[in-house]
């Protein structure tokens, strides 16, 4: 079924699980994201970027993975992730999303506040959730290195949620976006996050927490990618945030490199395989494989009965 964030994430928080928040663009992904839920009776987050609604369109993947969700046992939000304004998070909830992000955490405090407050009185009239941003993570955006981020401060955070009423709250203590999160050892700064989770009572969110395993990149690098140097975020250290209040995990890298990963083994071993269902299928298949170890990792496993 098709649920909104507020659905499923109060219980998380509570009950000291993560749901995860995995990023689509295309049919083959989001079936995987699913389908893997499903096997482990999971609620899950289907997050759509700016640039996968300009890659797939608007109106065909909001109906694509409210179609796919609808026929599921198990919770699945259609979520908005990083809109930068009101106009793309108002026609994400005109076309069906239950749930958006407003990413205004490139605003000064009381620009992003007021930026989050016009979006809550607008999505929570429609019954639709709403998730913010404050704190700045590092990352990469088109190929180029961003300055650092900027830690979440754990007063602003009380002061952003108790006046904003979002639903939840992403915070910055030491990810980034991509595949190369970290120069040295891995760290995020649970003490920041201890802090927040004290004084912020809504679910808080963390971005950038794929885990770059290198038994999937080193499966992709075997067949033919060439993806070096990278870094991502330790189980133990994901399972730290959670414990620490930590209730959505938000996922993209790792699916596009088991996505990527399965098409090149399978064009490799099949040389003269020309059916795109075959191809993007072996695809799928990783993608599902990848989502799984991370729904057991993140602990929502079984919480999905509704
Ligand atoms: O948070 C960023 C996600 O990984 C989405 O990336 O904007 O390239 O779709 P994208
Ligand atoms: P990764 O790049 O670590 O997968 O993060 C994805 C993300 O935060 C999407 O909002
Ligand atoms: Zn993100």
């Amino acid at each position: 079924m098709i649920v909104k964030l507020n659905d499923i994430l109060p219980a998380a928080r509570k009950k000291g699980y993560a749901v995860g928040h995995f990023n689509t663009s295309n049919l083959e992904i989001t079936q995987a994201i699913i389908k893997a839920a499903e096997e482990l009776t999971s609620p899950v987050i289907v997050g759509v970027s700016e640039k996968a609604i300009i890659y797939a369109g608007l109106v065909t993947i909001a109906k694509t993975i409210r179609s796919l969700g609808q026929s599921s046992k198990i919770p699945v939000v259609l979520h908005l992730d990083h809109g930068r304004d009101f106009d793309i998070v108002r026609k994400c909830i005109d076309v069906g999303f239950t749930s958006v992000m407003i990413d205004g955490s490139y605003l000064p405090f009381k620009e992003n506040l007021k930026l989050t407050k016009r979006v809550v009185k607008y999505a929570h009239k429609r019954n639709v959730s709403v998730e913010a941003e404050i704190g700045r993570l590092a990352g990469i955006e088109d190929g180029v290195e961003s300055a650092s981020g900027i830690y979440t401060d754990p007063e602003e955070a009380e002061r952003f949620a108790d006046e904003a009423h979002c639903d939840a709250l992403a915070v910055a203590i030491g990810t980034s976006h991509g595949a190369y999160k970290f120069k040295g050892k891995p760290r995020l700064r649970i003490d920041i996050l201890k802090e927040i989770a004290k004084r912020v009572k809504i679910p808080l969110v963390l971005h950038g927490a794929s885990g770059v395993k290198s038994k999937w990149v080193n499966y992709a690098n075997k067949y033919g990618a060439k993806i070096e140097n990278v870094s991502g975020v330790p189980d133990h250290l994901i399972k730290e945030a959670i414990k620490n209040g930590i209730s959505k995990i938000n996922v993209d890298t790792d699916l596009r490199i088991a996505f990527t990963a399965g098409i090149r083994e399978f064009l490799s071993k099949n040389p003269e395989e020309f059916d795109p269902r075959k191809i993007l299928n072996h695809g799928r298949q990783m993608v599902i494989k990848t989502v799984r170890e991370r729904i057991l990792l993140f602990g929502s496993a079984g919480k999905g009965s509704y």
